[in-house]
């Protein structure tokens, strides 16, 4: 599994004051997230928290006012998953004596949180975290024998994703660390042990770094680390010196963050429908929210590449839950005197959930009586607060300014949409429900296989970087991934690049084929196959190159084709969350190859905020 990027952790032991290092380790993971931030600082009393909403300059304001005095403590900067950005949301959660701080999902924490308040707990926040508190103090207060016996027992109930930093009021100068797929890493120093997210944190601090792996839960005091498994056995964990930049690690090393964030879409999308995705029912459940009354139509909202999100969006919806479905560009919409009215779901979509357009779309749509529905990334942005119902997508911040892993995390939640709509009126059901959800929870692996199959497409790029145009052919659902392959290749390559349904090309652009035209041809197996290669066989036969992405195994396209970009078979509604990742990395590579800047591209912006 891939590292998770929400939220960022740091922690410290030893005799230092702690406030000062948590600090610095924060600015380096305010990257990670950045809708609030907290630490819990101990003098081996009572640890003091200081928290609150907003970047942290909001909270280093406050400790400027009054810095808590002690030499061990933890931090953390939130990236929200439960519950809005608030002071009470804000890590560090506290039961009792239990600070802690939490990347990741629980995803069983609604059965917990319900247990536990039946036992008498009374909660303050609404994140899954503070159930990990909660478990803690609990099991110290039924006789475990130490801080670390009490965070194992708790995690022995827990299911889902976390890399957790916790301190005791009562065991001062521990610190326990435990991890699941996501990352965590300890820094080994001289009288004193750090805790971070990940390596650029505690850079400045020591170069001598222990990664911790799935499954594993270190107590820490000044001296050093003790591993040992879930049931208490000893692990042995190899130390390495880290010789990155703090640059460097900051994207994980890689070059740049699209990079990275093209490599984390599997976690993206596994995220996305953790907790959502029912295996056992074949269902999907929205969070607490059921879209009641069923809509008659469903209208897509959106701008750029959740636009595209939106086209795959509609063959989703008509084709898993049989509901008429429009997509509109927000910018079109606002101004058309739309017709929508209080049968209609109105989905507006937004990786940034500011984008100007989108928001009035919304809200014109709202004004006219529809039931909103917002698919975005960031969690109480103004779209979502715009809207009835709101699903997040848990993609964790997108930095590069082209979006990746918010598109797939995108089509995850349409998905979910389409399956949640779908089983309510029966559209799907039987055979057909437990396919879709099993190929489904496939997807992520996939995805994995597809990024490394694809590799770094250098090569390709050297022989397309001086080209002027670029024709990029999908049919069906894999029709929109032309037009957000057309769409990425050009904001950072500035090369022209168009997308066209395939079907669309006899119509027009075969005039510009010739000359050797690089054509990506989207040529799956599955309906519609045959007839793209036709359009393929068109394109050969005017001296266009085609560059084809197809499904593996497919020989026979071989001898058809220049280039050959490899996905692995799936359904086709679902091969959209496949077949656009070998394009952003031809995208990645063509800029690189030319020398552009791939994170900030000229002229855009992350979020379109003017109209
Ligand atoms: O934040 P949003 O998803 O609402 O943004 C919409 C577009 O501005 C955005 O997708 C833009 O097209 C990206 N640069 C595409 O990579």
């Amino acid at each position: 599994m891939l590292a998770r990027a929400m939220c960022g952790i740091v922690g410290y032991v030893g005799t230092r004051e702690a406030t000062p290092i948590l600090l610095a380790g924060l600015r380096r993971l305010e990257y990670r997230g950045y809708d609030s931030a907290g630490i819990a600082v101990c003098n081996g009393e009572q640890a003091h928290l200081v928290r609150c909403q907003g970047k942290l300059a909001a909270l280093e304001k406050l400790l400027a006012e009054k810095s808590p005095v002690g030499a061990y403590g933890i931090g953390h900067t939130r990236w929200a998953t439960h519950g809005r950005p608030s002071d009470e949301n804000a890590h560090p959660h506290k039961a009792g004596p239990i600070s802690v701080v939490h990347n990741g999902i629980v995803e069983n924490h609604v059965e917990l949180r319900e247990r536990l308040i039946a036992s008498g707990r009374v909660f303050s926040s609404q994140t899954d975290t503070e159930v990990l508190a909660h478990l803690i103090d609990e099991a110290l207060q039924a006789g475990a024998a130490s801080l670390v016996e009490a965070v194992r027992a708790a995690l022995r109930q827990v299911t889902g994703a976390y890399a957790i930093a916790v301190l005791s009021d009562r065991s001062p100068n521990v610190l326990v660390a435990a991890k699941n797929a996501s990352p965590l890493v300890l820094g080994l120093g001289k009288g004193e042990m750090f805790i971070a997210s990940d390596a650029p944190a505690i850079l400045e601090q020591t170069r001598d770094m222990l990664f911790l792996e799935d499954g594993d839960i270190a107590e820490l005091d000044h001296s050093g680390a003790r591993i040992t498994d879930l049931d208490g056995n000893p692990v042995v964990r190899k130390p390495r010196t880290v010789t990155w930049t703090a640059g460097q690690a900051e994207k994980a090393g890689y070059p740049h963050f699209m990079l990275k964030e093209i490599h984390e879409q599997p976690r993206a999308v596994t995220d996305t429908l953790a907790g959502r995705l029912l295996p056992d029912s074949n269902d999907a459940v929205l969070e607490d929210q059921e879209v009641t009354p069923l809509p008659s139509r469903v209208v897509i909202l959106a701008c750029g590449t959740s636009y595209h999100a939106g086209l795959v969006g509609k063959f989703l919806i008509e084709n898993i839950a049989r509901i008429p479905c429009e997509v509109d560009l927000a910018s079109e919409f606002r101004y058309r005197e739309p017709v929508v009215g209080s049968r209609d779901l109105v989905v507006g979509i937004s990786q940034s959930g500011e984008t100007a357009d989108t928001l009035a779309a919304v809200k014109e749509a709202r004004a006219r009586g529809a039931r909103t529905f917002a698919i975005c990334n960031v969690v109480d942005s103004a779209i979502p607060r715009a809207s009835d119902l709101v699903l997040y997508t848990r993609a964790g911040p997108e930095i590069g300014v082209a979006s990746t892993k918010c598109f797939t995390a995108q089509l995850a939640a349409l998905t979910l949409l389409a399956i949640h709509l779908g089983r309510r009126n029966g559209a799907l059901a039987g055979v057909a429900a437990t396919e879709l959800v099993a190929e489904l929870m496939q997807i992520p692996h996939k995805m994995s296989e597809t990024l490394k199959e694809t590799g770094d497409l250098k090569a390709l790029a050297r022989k397309y970087q001086n080209v002027r145009d670029f024709l990029f052919l999908g049919r069906g659902p894999n029709y929109p991934i032309a037009l957000e392959g057309a769409l990425k290749l050009k904001e950072i390559s500035y090369i022209h690049a168009e997308g066209y349904a395939a079907g669309e090309m006899k119509h027009g652009p075969i005039a510009l084929i010739g000359d050797g035209l690089p054509v990506v041809i989207i040529a799956t197996r599955g309906k519609g196959y045959d007839k793209v290669l036709s359009n393929l066989a068109e394109v050969r036969a005017r001296e266009g190159q085609v560059i084809a992405v197809a499904t593996k195994g497919d020989t026979a396209i071989l001898d058809q084709c220049e280039d050959v970009l490899w996905v692995p078979d799936a359904p086709p509604l679902l091969q959209p969350m496949l077949t656009v990742l070998p394009l952003q990395l031809l995208a990645y590579a063509v800029a690189l190859a030319r020398g552009n800047d791939v994170d900030q591209p000229r002229n855009l912006a992350k979020s379109v905020t003017v109209e």
